[in-house]
């Protein structure tokens, strides 16, 4: 028991409550010991639903808690950086949402300030966690499908609630920080390397967001990935991996559905073969390689890794609002 995480939520998110908190309750290695929200009443409520011991009326009270160990951050994208600060300087590790922040200066101060604290920080991309996500990064290094020349990717879903955050240019709205950095991160993983040039389209809904995006990243080398996003259309999700001699394509490539699948298709003889994977909870996994980055082993994917996407994602930004003029990240 004592050798367990304890952790404390920022907020009573939605995704805390789905995703995050069962995935830790799930974990033999996290207790989840504290909540937080802007209302008592709120963080009472959310606490007794979820069987969490104790609930603070502010996010103060939580970073001063010393049964704290680590803290998950689902704020509105435009309070991660402070509240990560916060977090660190009282000494806790942070699991953050992504996008880690709004600018490359701001990831980078997030960063400096975990390291300077010495508290671990991690950018909560669950599906980098699914062993589909390693299987098909092997079989790109063993050269199943050749040489990576394109990479295909959609995440799109439909919210008609101009009120949610995500339609909220002062927060951090808009559809590529909400699911078009997923695209971005697959793509950036993938591709194994940077993107030496973006370019971007977009539609800006009334509240000022981007409601839908279409990228393309070029890698150079001949490496180009396009990907589109949306909050404002049916739900999509697409990740193709095109190479010079196959295939390998990632249905719904985000989200956990209860069985996943990786189909590779060989191009000179058409044969098609499809990998099954069992269920896994991706939210445990990821939260578990944290937990294993605070007991010192390296982590999966370094926090130095949100800088690159960042980059990417505001470069694209930029040139969404230039109607598509190429911009260098
Ligand atoms: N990894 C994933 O699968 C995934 C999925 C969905 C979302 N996310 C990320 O998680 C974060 C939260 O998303 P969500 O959909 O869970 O959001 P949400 O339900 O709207 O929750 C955000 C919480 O932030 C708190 N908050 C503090 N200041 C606020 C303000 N000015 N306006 C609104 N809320 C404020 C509120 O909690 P209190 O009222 O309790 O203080 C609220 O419940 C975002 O960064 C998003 O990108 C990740």
């Amino acid at each position: 028991m004592e050798n367990k995480i304890r952790w404390g939520i920022l907020s009573t998110a939605n995704i805390a409550r789905k995703a995050m908190i069962p995935a830790l309750q799930e974990s033999t290695l996290a207790e989840v010991t504290a909540v937080a929200s802007r209302d008592a009443g709120k963080a009472r409520t959310f606490a007794a639903e979820l069987g969490i011991p104790k609930a603070y009326g502010s996010y103060e009270a939580l970073l001063a808690d010393p049964e704290i160990d680590a803290i998950y951050n689902p704020l509105p994208n435009h309070l991660h950086k402070d509240w990560t600060i916060q977090a660190a300087e009282a000494g806790k590790h942070i699991l953050c949402e992504k996008p880690l922040a709004l600018s490359v200066e701001d990831v980078q101060a997030m960063i400096d300030d975990a390291v300077a604290n010495g508290v671990q920080l991690i950018e909560a991309f669950m599906y980098r966690h699914h062993p589909r996500i390693a299987a098909a990064r092997q079989m790109l290094h063993e050269g199943k499908i050749g040489e990576l020349k394109t990479i295909e990717t959609e995440f799109t879903f439909k919210l008609d609630n101009f009120s949610d955050i995500r339609y909220q240019p002062q927060m951090g709205g808009g559809a590529l920080l909400d699911v078009g950095c997923y695209c971005v991160s697959i793509s950036r993983l993938m591709a194994g390397r940077e993107p030496v040039a973006v370019q971007a389209r977009a539609h800006w809904a009334p509240t000022g967001v981007d409601d839908q995006l279409t990228g393309i990243l070029d890698f150079g080398d001949g490496l180009l990935a396009h990907f589109d996003c949306g909050i404002n259309q049916a739900g999509r999700q697409r990740g193709l991996l095109a190479g010079t001699e196959g295939t390998l394509e990632l249905p719904m490539t985000f989200n956990m559905g209860l069985v996943e699948t990786l189909i590779h298709e060989a191009h000179e003889t058409g044969a098609t073969r499809v990998h099954t994977y069992p269920p896994v909870n991706m939210y445990r996994l990821l939260a578990e390689d944290f937990m294993g980055a605070i007991a010192g082993e390296a982590p999966a994917f370094p926090i130095e890794d949100a800088l690159g996407n960042m980059r990417t994602l505001q470069a694209l930004l930029a040139s969404a609002r230039q109607n598509g003029q190429p911009v260098a990240p």
